[in-house]
């Protein structure tokens, strides 16, 4: 029989490329999502894409007997945690809203499968927790720092509220991924990013500028200490990301893990420039982009990427896709969604 993992936050950009996936893979999954950062197209592509009328459950992580009949409805052998708010600037001002949404959800989560005895979790993460490191690549082992956000706090604290769950645990077992900067959509352009208001992500603007939604990029820093002086980021295909979830899960059903609670990055191992990755675009989307050059974003880090060597050696997973084929899926995306 096959095996059934919950994917909180499923109807969401990670969430649907991860559901499809997990369906390739031969998983029953069921999607819980209160719809508050999405909507139902998410659901519907993956539909659309797996042939399979996955399940969907409209409900907000928080409700205690919402979770408790969805566990009981379906017999969940793995969850990934996905649900959770993830805009920076916000997070700053509505610092209350981050600690419910991120930290109070997964902490209802880790009781409702504790109650049903369901031991195997998949925390979504962030190369945020790294900060600026001192020293790059990042392994898994790199010194994490202060938060300097709340969004960035709730990432250190649910990985923290995992490990001390696991700890005091006899059978759970749980794994932290931690994303660098996950860009681009499903090849087939029928899920992808769909950010309400305007993009703080850099893809995504530049997919609307592209696309005429935006007037211009502002590409933030011309002046840092890096090769061309603009920021350095590890940018991971969503599908190649999507995929490590399913080794997460595989390894903990199949009981491959060597410790209980296990943290790996989830990277390419590759810096690319913010203008690397402008001049791609255009390149292989054949177009031009309007861009300028203004100051720096304040909190942005100089520069960070992932050292993947665990991920491969222990997971067995690599990223595959070309930044050449993600941009172009990037950009076949906007296109959909605006009609071009
Ligand atoms: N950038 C621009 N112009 C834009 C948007 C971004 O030049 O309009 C640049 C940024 O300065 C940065 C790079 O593009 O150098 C990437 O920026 P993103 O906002 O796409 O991604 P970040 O690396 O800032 O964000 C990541 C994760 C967040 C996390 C954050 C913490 O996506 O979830 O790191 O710093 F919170």
């Amino acid at each position: 029989m096959s095996k059934c993992v919950l994917v909180t936050g499923g109807a969401g950009y990670i969430g649907s490329h991860t559901t499809v996936e997990l369906t390739a893979a031969g998983y029953d999954v069921v999607i819980a999502d209160d719809l508050s950062n999405s909507d139902m197209s998410g659901v519907e592509g993956v539909r659309a894409i797996t042939g399979k009328e996955i399940p969907f459950v409209e409900m907000n992580c928080l409700d205690r007997e919402a979770m408790e009949k969805l566990f009981s409805d379906y017999k969940i052998d793995a969850v990934i945690h996905f649900a959770a708010f993830k805009a920076v600037g916000e997070s700053v001002a509505e610092p209350l809203k981050y600690y419910s949404n991120n930290v109070e959800t997964f902490v209802t989560l880790l009781q409702t499968a504790a109650k049903f005895g369901v031991d195997n979790i998949v925390f979504s993460s962030s190369a945020t927790v790294y900060g600026q490191p001192d020293v790059l690549p990042a392994t898994e082992q790199t010194p994490r720092k202060p938060a300097t956000s709340p969004y960035g706090n709730t990432k250190q604290m649910c990985e923290d509220i995992l490990r001390d769950t696991v700890a005091a645990s006899a059978s759970l077992k749980g794994i932290a991924l931690r994303y660098f900067n996950p860009i681009g959509a499903h090849p087939s352009a029928l899920i992808g990013e769909l950010p309400k208001g305007v993009p703080n992500n850099l893809v995504p603007f530049i997919t609307q500028t592209a696309a005429g939604v935006r007037e211009c990029l502002s590409v933030f820093g011309d002046d840092y200490n890096t090769p061309d002086g603009s920021c350095l980021r590890d940018y991971i295909d969503v599908v190649d990301l999507a995929k490590a979830h399913v080794t997460a899960v595989s390894r903990m059903l199949d009981g491959k893990n060597k410790e209980r609670y296990e943290i790996f990055n989830i990277g390419t191992g590759r810096a690319v420039s913010v203008l690397e990755l402008v001049n791609t675009f255009e390149k292989v989307n054949n177009l031009k982009l309007n861009y300028k050059i203004v100051g720096r974003r304040p909190g942005d880090v100089e520069s960070v990427w992932a050292d993947t060597t665990l991920a491969e050696t222990e997971l067995g997973w690599k990223a595959e896709r070309s930044l050449d084929d993600t941009l172009k899926c990037a950009w076949e995306w906007e296109k959909r969604v605006r009609g071009l």
